[in-house]
């Protein structure tokens, strides 16, 4: 039998790839033969990673992206056919919190700013749909073809302080499943949708959340790891697996699922 985790000179387009997670994901699948196609606003960050994993012998192009324009959308679409001639797998990593749309310990939901609310839906499931939207005629024409969409464990079990993004995460997996039987009945069966829900990571936006300046772990961290059976935060790369598996034939009767990577955190009660 074939390798299920052949992953090779599949093209892969990552929304958001310019993004910490988004960053690592993709020099990994470039590492394992993927063609990548980076989509984000910071051209900068993108301009550089292109030329990392290119330096390492992989296949990746940048294109300069807005997940909520669906314009734009359609000429990455237009470039990364010129470039790359098909699209196989769509990773829709784009996505983020703001501050207005959280509930500090000091104040309550009635001081909640509902512009930013909103923009925090906008981001994180339109831009999720409007990608889904312009890509998925492509992914059709593929033999096999695969969506992984990015939710979060705010979307399974609401956090204080999170609502906007818990909202938005959550229609992020409802979209996944209502997508699930939508592309295997309307498209076929060859093209599937699912979910990864990280847990708890370290990373740029969260740090001050959960770290003090020395390093050491706030009341919030120790709330979280309290809570977390494996009793610390994960790793990037420990989502790398779980992507890897959900794009490739290893789980080719695999959608409508939402994969948990978070040390127990969703499972544990006491
Ligand atoms: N980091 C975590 O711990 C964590 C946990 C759970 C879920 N997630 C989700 O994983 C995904 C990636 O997270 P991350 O930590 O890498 O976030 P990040 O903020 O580091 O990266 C997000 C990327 O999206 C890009 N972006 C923002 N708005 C855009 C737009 N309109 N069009 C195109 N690109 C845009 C940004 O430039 C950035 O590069 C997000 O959906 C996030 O909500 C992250």
């Amino acid at each position: 039998m074939d390798n299920l985790f052949n992953i090779t000179g599949k093209v892969v387009v990552i929304t958001g790839g310019s993004g910490v997670l988004g960053k690592g994901i993709g020099a990994y699948l470039s590492a394992q033969g993927a063609k990548i196609a980076i989509l984000d606003r910071n051209e900068e960050v993108g301009q550089k990673q292109i030329e990392a994993m290119n330096a390492k012998g992989g296949d990746a192009a940048f294109f300069l992206s807005d997940v909520m324009n669906q314009e734009i959308l359609e000429q990455n679409k237009a470039a990364i056919l010129a470039r790359f001639g098909q699209i196989d797998v769509l990773l829709n990593a784009a996505g983020g919190n703001m501050p207005g749309a959280t509930i500090p310990p000091d104040k309550t939901f009635l001081d909640l700013n509902i512009d930013d609310f909103k923009k925090v839906v906008d981001l994180n499931l339109f831009g999720t749909v409007l990608p889904t939207k312009v890509f998925v005629p492509e992914l059709a024409k593929q033999k096999k073809a695969s969506i992984v969409n990015f939710s979060s464990e705010s979307a399974l079990r609401p956090l204080t302080r999170v609502v906007g993004y818990g909202c938005a995460k959550a229609a992020v997996t409802n979209f996944t499943k209502y997508m699930a039987a939508e592309l295997a009945q309307k498209f076929g069966a060859h093209l599937r949708v699912n979910a990864i829900a990280p847990g708890f990571f370290i990373t740029e936006q969260n740090r001050d959340l959960l770290l003090n300046a020395d390093g050491s772990h706030t009341e919030r961290s120790k709330t979280i790891l309290a809570h977390t059976p494996f009793g610390r935060f994960g790793e990037a790369d420990e989502l790398y697996g779980t992507i890897h598996y959900l794009i490739s034939d290893a789980s080719s009767f695999v959608t409508g699922t939402v994969a948990v990577v978070d040390g127990g955190f969703d499972a544990f009660s006491i």
